[in-house]
């Protein structure tokens, strides 16, 4: 049996967990819409007590979790795959990227792949899943921005953040995608926000995890708060659960579905686009 790796309770990284269980709750119990060879596989490789999420995923609020871990996952999928249309050669970015392996679903062969998280967490990734060809893991905080210094945007660059925004404060979000902007003209930056009611549904999962600075924490209550961001930055936004997919699956419930409206709507969960400007022409 392979050496079994532990995550350290009671901080920022250990929000891993809920995600990478989701998604392999959801690949488990709605097949047709969602799959995830990897995520079952690294659950089972970690040292960490899943006794209590495998009693709650029972319960329909659990399995309506899940669908939401695995929608960001479809949702950051599409994005990817369309910016890689234009730039088959890009760069994809995992921002706090967790154990999640969406970059090597998106791969095309050509791409280059850079997975960027707290050093524990990229020691840990280096463990479960070490970096195949054309991948970098980064072990940095994302707010520290030398780590774009590794990034190779020469053929484009699609920068995703999945369920990380909410552990930034608003000045760092704002810092961070001007830094992108600033440095990689032409990418695109994807992450996922909640509203005020969403940022106060998840103190309790805060608190958990030991974060004091919840207050501080970024929310966005109208998406058009967001056009005042970076300048450089042209701005699209969509609802989380149902603005990429009508979740065709015979085990996606009405209740479900109504709790998706219910998410998009009244918690304001969306994905947020930037676009940056390309370079300008310089003329001669
Ligand atoms: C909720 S998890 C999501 C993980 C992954 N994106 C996924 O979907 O499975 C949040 C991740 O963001 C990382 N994170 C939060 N703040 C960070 C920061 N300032 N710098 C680097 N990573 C950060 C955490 O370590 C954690 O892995």
């Amino acid at each position: 049996m392979a050496e079994t790796i532990k995550i350290e309770p009671g901080s920022v990284q250990e929000t891993l967990i809920i995600p990478l269980y989701g998604r392999k709750l959801c690949a488990d119990m709605f097949p047709n819409l969602y799959k995830d060879e990897s995520a079952a596989r690294l659950c089972a490789r970690l040292d960490y007590d899943f006794a209590d999420m495998d009693k709650k995923a029972e319960s329909t609020l659990w399995k309506f979790g899940a669908l939401e871990a695995a929608m960001r996952q479809i949702d950051m999928e599409w994005e990817i795959r369309d910016y890689l249309l234009g730039h088959p050669q890009a760069a994809i970015v995992n921002m706090g990227c967790g154990l999640d392996q969406t970059g090597r679903a998106c791969d095309n062969g050509t791409c280059k792949i850079y997975n960027v998280d707290m050093p524990d967490i990229i020691a840990a990734r280096n463990e479960l899943s070490p970096a195949g060809e054309r991948e970098l893991n980064i072990a940095s905080d994302l707010n520290d921005f030398t780590w774009m210094d590794a990034v190779d945007g020469s053929g484009g660059a699609v920068f995703f953040a999945a369920g990380v925004f909410h552990y930034l404060t608003f000045e760092q979000a704002k810092a961070l995608v001007n830094e992108l902007a600033r440095r990689f003209p032409g990418s695109r930056a994807v992450f996922d926000t909640v509203g005020k009611l969403g940022k106060n549904l998840m103190r309790q999962t805060f608190k958990n995890f030991g974060m004091d600075n919840y207050d501080d924490c970024l929310y966005v209550e109208d998406p058009s708060e967001l056009d005042s961001w970076c300048s450089a930055a042209r701005v699209s936004t969509r609802g989380y659960m149902l603005g990429y997919s009508d979740m065709d699956d015979p085990a996606v419930t009405g209740l479900h579905r109504f709790l998706a409206r219910r998410c998009d709507g009244l918690v304001k969960m969306r994905i947020v686009r930037m676009d940056f400007e390309e370079p300008k022409a310089v003329r001669g």
